[in-house]
């Protein structure tokens, strides 16, 4: 069909989505489409969906309600949402949402460009939200198809076995399943070959892996599972991966044995996110997380001392049902007391299908905004105590490319990496050199409140690649001592 082959793609939500959005594009590729960046120059519009929070349908309906003259100008646009509010409300999303054309669910990603023909060919609106259960499968990445990012993001499970009672994830993403090892590892070589330096492995509770190719367990533990070993077994078989990172781990199986692998494996990263939700062991219990906050401690501060620099960032939820000023009070020490260096901090929201919703959401919207500040607040006095510490220090930086706060002018740019621990660094070179996926070693000249400033040192300036070079170049670059 002449014409009929371009797609608009906008994702929300986390990186789970931004990863399948990235799979998205790529069955659509590999079917003839090509992406734009404008609804109006499109044939298909897809939206990624997040209901993890807030008032994910309506913000869809508006969305999609914003396309509606271009649906009454041109009816054969298809108009798509996947992701979680697809897999969520499936075929009632259609009767709901209209000008919707296709609903689809995360494990059907595959059917997309089959799903779209068929609307195009003009079938009736359709969802298919099928979890795949009995034949589980992965959509590996094709590094080579889209973009050479020099860090990349690697699935390892998909569903969620754990039943925070505040939670729609298990819902809309199903129960746990894993991916084999050694599509892990191969899909790791893959992004390594195309010039990636740091991977990012990806699950709800990516620390709970299973894989029947790996050694067992480090006891009969149930908290314990085979993710140390899958640690291992990428950082021996990818020796060309130089950063190993992993999100998001449940407290639950940040067992001895992880922290072992982060003392051992050189690769790991110095950070470590560890969602927490709250310090009141009360709440705790109500939000069903299965460990108390003297637990959560222990496991903290065990990671934390695997190695000399780690830092550990967190979830918390204000304003649970019940949660009282105590309770908040606990959270706040706790945050204290562990020394997180970041948090993201949620005020709660009821979400469909959730056990929390038979308890009373009873905290005022004024409450929740006032804990969120303190939150807010309490933890800016900790990272930016933290970043200051940092000034004068040497650190290695993988560079991702140009600063969004780049202007583009003069003789200098400025280039944005992240340390070990993910700090993010800018630093400015002159304009005719490229840090595009570089390591190098920076010293810290400051600190900003979420950001610090580098400077790379003359010799090493003089080794960089030129801009000119730069575009032919997709092997990673090393300079300095890294
Ligand atoms: N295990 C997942 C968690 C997904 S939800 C992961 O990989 O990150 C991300 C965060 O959103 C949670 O840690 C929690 O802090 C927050 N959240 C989830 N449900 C929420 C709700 N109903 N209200 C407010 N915040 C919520
Ligand atoms: Fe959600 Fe808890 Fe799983 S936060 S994703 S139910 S670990």
């Amino acid at each position: 069909m002449p014409g009929v082959s371009r797609y608009y793609l906008e994702t929300f939500g986390c990186q789970m989505n931004v990863h399948d959005s990235d799979r998205m594009g790529e069955v659509l590729r590999a079917h003839g489409w090509t992406a734009v960046n404008s609804p109006d120059d499109a044939e298909l519009v897809v939206f990624n969906t997040c209901s993890v929070r807030e008032k994910a349908e309506q913000k869809l309906r508006s969305e999609v309600g914003k396309l509606a003259p271009l649906k009454a100008a041109r009816p054969e646009l298809v108009i798509a949402v996947a992701g979680c509010v697809a897999q969520q409300e499936g075929e009632k999303l259609l009767k709901r949402v209209s000008h919707l054309d296709l609903v689809i669910g995360p494990d059907n990603i595959p059917e997309l460009p089959k799903l779209v023909q068929e609307q195009l060919a003009g079938a009736p609106p359709r969802a298919r939200t099928e979890f795949d259960l009995v034949e589980t499968s992965f959509l590996s990445a094709s590094p080579d198809a889209g973009r050479k990012p020099s860090s990349a993001m690697v699935t390892t499970m998909k569903g969620c076995d754990e039943r925070c009672s505040f939670c729609i994830v298990p819902y809309t993403r199903g129960p746990e399943r894993y991916r084999p090892a050694a599509e892990i590892v191969n899909e790791v070589a893959k992004w390594v070959a195309t010039g990636a330096q740091e991977v990012l492995l990806l699950g709800q509770t990516v620390d709970s892996y299973r894989d029947a190719s790996l050694p067992p367990p480090a006891s009969d533990d149930p908290d314990e599972s085979q993710f140390p070993s899958l640690l291992r077994l990428i950082a021996r078989e990818v020796p060309g991966l130089k950063r190993l990172r992993y999100t998001s781990p449940h407290p639950r199986h940040a067992t001895e044995s992880l922290a072992r692998a982060h003392a051992e494996v050189g690769i790991l990263a110095h950070h470590i996110h560890l969602p927490v939700q709250s310090g009141s062991n009360r709440m705790l219990k109500r939000m069903i997380r299965r460990y108390t906050r003297e637990e959560f401690v222990v496991r903290a501060r065990r990671l934390l001392a695997a190695q000399p620099d780690m830092t550990m960032s967190t979830d918390i939820i204000v304003g649970f049902p019940g949660e009282t000023d105590e309770d908040f009070e606990a959270t706040l020490s706790l945050v204290q007391e562990v020394g997180f260096t970041a948090l993201f901090g949620f005020k709660y929201s009821p979400r469909p299908y959730t056990p929390a919703l038979r308890l009373v959401d009873d905290v005022p919207e004024a409450v929740k905004a006032e804990r969120l500040a303190r939150l807010f607040a309490t933890i800016d006095l900790q990272g930016n105590a933290h970043l200051a510490r940092l000034v004068g220090r040497q650190e290695e930086v993988l560079f991702e490319g140009v600063s969004k706060t780049d202007n583009n002018m003069g003789l200098k740019r400025r280039f944005q990496g992240r340390t070990i621990r993910n700090e993010i660094v800018h630093v400015l070179v002159p304009s005719e050199f490229d840090l595009t996926n570089v390591m190098a070693t920076a010293t810290i000249t400051r600190a900003n409140k979420h950001s610090l400033e580098g400077d790379l040192d003359p010799g090493t300036v003089a080794l960089l690649p030129r801009t000119s070079r730069a575009s032919s170049r997709s092997l990673p670059l090393i300079v300095g001592n890294p």
